[in-house]
């Protein structure tokens, strides 16, 4: 058995984590259904999609899906947002009741209506809200306390080294990196030094995040950084191959659509007919990027019947394995 799955390749505190590729959380994707195929494919560790404190203080709690989690999803993390340390340990705390094994704040969210209220990257020209933050968090949790950060919020204001070490004076187990400003967004390449150097100057446990496009860049971003996992978002859309170190362009056209039946079946297991169908359309369109299927593929975008999708699928299946 590979030694990775049997030897922890880091800890989150006291949390083992076995392997060194991990989903990363993203709002509308990496649901439920989408988690646990990741995960049959190797994602070390799960993060939920983002959820403001906020909601979490009020009953019922209208995003509550975003925190569901399958029986058995461990190490699973929680993360939440917000600008104001007392709401996010109050928060935190209602969510410990749940049994995470992590609670995580996002400082990476770089969406104006979220960081021009100070949440987010929002937090990270706020060095006293961080350190706010995680002091109260981890002294008054029980599970360890975690963050996800950019940069910082612009090229003048690169204060992610501060912000790191100001988290690790305050308790935090671990610092997810990703390597852009909030200005940035995502329009330019991701810098993967700043993860080196964060690395260099933390004792707890680092994840290099950003622009991991293919399976060889996992390999690369950790001999650049020396970080201790890396974190895959958009290029996991439509690829959990990438979690098995594979490269999408060797992964066969059976295998995309026995992925794709799998992946459906979560999703109506979880959602229901036909709501997993509507949510799988957007997972559909990045399975068959670059594939020509083009007339079929607007039909099955287009279907709210569950079986025609099936009969429609069939026909894709055997077009192009005919090609
Ligand atoms: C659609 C979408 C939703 C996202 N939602 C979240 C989120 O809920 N929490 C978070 O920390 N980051 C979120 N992110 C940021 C990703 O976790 C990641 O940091 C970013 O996409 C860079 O990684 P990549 O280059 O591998 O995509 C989201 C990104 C995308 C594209």
């Amino acid at each position: 058995m590979d030694k990775a799955k049997t030897e922890p390749t880091f800890y989150v505190r006291d949390i083992p984590v076995y392997g060194d590729v991990i989903l990363a959380p993203m709002a509308g994707f990496s649901d439920v259904p989408y988690r646990a195929l990741c995960r049959a494919y190797g994602s070390a560790m799960h993060y939920t999609e983002f959820v403001p404190a906020e909601t979490l203080l009020v009953q019922p709690n209208p995003l509550w899906r975003r925190l569901d989690i399958k029986a058995g999803e461990h190490p699973i993390v929680f993360q939440i947002f917000g600008n104001n340390a007392q709401k996010l340990l109050a928060a935190a705390q209602r969510i410990e009741a749940w049994q995470p094994d992590i609670i995580d704040i996002n400082m990476g969210c770089s969406v104006h209506k979220i960081s021009g209220r100070g949440a987010g990257v929002g937090m990270m020209p706020q060095p006293g809200l961080v350190a706010d933050t995680f002091n109260l968090l981890s002294t008054h949790l029980s599970v360890p306390v975690t963050g996800k950060l950019r940069i910082g919020w612009d090229d003048r204001q690169r204060n992610f080294l501060e912000i790191a070490r100001i988290m690790e004076d305050n308790g935090a187990a671990l610092i997810a990196l990703h390597g852009r400003t909030r200005e940035q967004k995502y329009n330019v390449p991701a810098d993967w030094d700043v993860i080196g150097e964060l690395k260099q100057a933390v004792e707890i446990p680092v994840i290099g995040n950003g622009d991991v496009n293919c399976a060889a860049d996992i390999d690369a971003m950790k001999a650049h950084t020396g970080c201790d996992a890396v974190m895959v978002g958009r290029a996991a859309v439509g690829n959990p191959w990438i979690f098995a170190r594979r490269e999408r362009q060797d992964v066969t056209l059976p295998e995309i659509i026995v992925t794709i039946k799998l992946h459906l079946e979560e999703m109506l297991d979880y959602y229901g007919d036909p709501k997993g169908l509507y949510l799988f359309r957007k997972h559909l369109r990045r399975y068959f990027k670059g594939l020509a299927v083009k007339p079929f593929l607007q039909k099955m975008l287009q279907t709210t019947d569950v079986s025609e999708f099936e009969h429609l699928l069939m026909i894709v299946e055997a077009k192009l394995l005919a090609a």
